[in-house]
């Protein structure tokens, strides 16, 4: 194979960042395709990038012109769940018609392969525990809306002109590249695992608990957290599956394994030997009391099992992320 151009929409983000490196070991050319919204410019470190927009459909057409990429890994998004409750159409121009206005561009580009980066909040507050691809997706905030819409179009496109997809659907991204190059930066910073870290370097006054009522066994909300180099590794063998043949699917990208909020926080505090300054809050609206994953979907399509199976090893990657940018800023 000649060709071993990717675009990378959103490969500025966290996400999209780990998976350009993760497609560079693997001996792709990732093309970064980012409006630099909330994207970094530092975060692209192994192809070339393109600034444009998902909106920009002459822009679309310049850079797949030019590349003439093998398949398209669209992350480019908003994320803010809460905000995507404040101003939805902001989400649904942004996330719909945007990834609407991509998908026309590769039909017309002919682009056989489109791994999506899709999301649990398209599951909504499932009934049954863990989560399975086939667990009704009734999402219960725009943001998971726009993510399930995207599905469905990518359902219909693939139908229509054979486009083949595997929409990755991931529970909480969390952890840095292991080698330090790159890791998350929010801003605004929402994620829990970032706070906490915040809370104990004293970057930040403390971090508020959301909710110790949940019926869960400590009374705070369980999460699926999922290393982000272990999400890059999947989209790389979605890519690969696809290319061998595979048909349109979607994968859940978690570990199976669920840890309470205060948890976390404990893990946090073993790793950096600090103690995290903790406020007890109201519940944030609109939060599942849990959410975990039946990953093993994933694992019989694309042999995939994570790396970072541990919380404390996630956590370790984290906080030497957050140690290097405390320091550099
Ligand atoms: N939490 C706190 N305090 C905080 C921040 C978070 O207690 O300051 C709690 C939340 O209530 C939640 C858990 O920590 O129970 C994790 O919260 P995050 O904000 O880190 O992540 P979410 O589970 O809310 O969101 C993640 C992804 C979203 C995705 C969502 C699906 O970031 O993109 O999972 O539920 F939509």
């Amino acid at each position: 194979m000649n060709n071993r151009n990717v675009l990378v929409t959103g490969g500025a983000g966290y996400v999209g960042s780990h998976a350009c490196k993760a497609l560079s070991l693997a001996g792709y050319n990732p093309i970064c395709f980012d409006n630099l919204v909330y994207g970094h410019e530092w975060a692209v470190k192994w192809g070339p990038l393109e600034k444009g927009d998902i909106l920009d459909r002459a822009q679309l057409d310049h850079t797949l012109g030019r590349y003439q990429p093998l398949a398209i890994m669209h992350f480019a998004a908003f994320a803010y769940v809460g905000e995507s409750v404040i101003d939805p159409g902001k989400y649904y121009r942004n996330n719909v018609c945007g990834s609407l206005t991509l998908l026309e561009a590769a039909r017309d580009h002919n682009i056989e392969h489109v791994v999506f980066s899709s999301s649990c909040a398209t599951y909504g507050i499932p009934n049954k525990l863990p989560i399975v691809e086939d667990t009704p997706q009734q999402p219960i905030n725009p943001y998971g809306t726009s993510k399930l819409m995207v599905e469905s179009m990518l359902g219909d496109f693939s139908t229509a002109h054979g486009m083949n997809y595997i929409a990755l659907r991931y529970f909480n991204a969390a952890g840095a590249d292991p080698d330090n190059a790159i890791g998350e930066d929010h801003d605004p910073e929402t994620h829990l695992i970032p706070l906490v870290l915040d809370a104990a370097s004293g970057r930040r006054h403390d971090v508020t608990i959301f909710g110790t009522d949940y019926d869960t066994p400590d009374g705070t909300c369980i999460r699926d957290y999922i290393h982000v180099s272990d999400l890059a590794d999947a989209h790389v063998l979605a890519l690969e599956h696809l290319i061998k043949g595979a048909g349109s699917q979607a994968l859940n990208l978690g570990t199976g394994v669920g840890f309470s909020v205060r948890e976390v926080i404990e893990s946090a505090q073993r790793i950096t030997g600090l103690r995290v300054p903790v406020v007890y809050g109201k519940r944030r609206p609109g939060d599942p009391a849990a959410l975990v994953s039946d990953p093993s979907r994933a694992n019989e399509k694309l042999g995939w099992t994570p790396k970072f199976r541990e919380l404390d090893a996630i956590i370790r990657t984290a906080w030497k992320w957050h140690q290097k940018q405390a320091s550099s800023k």
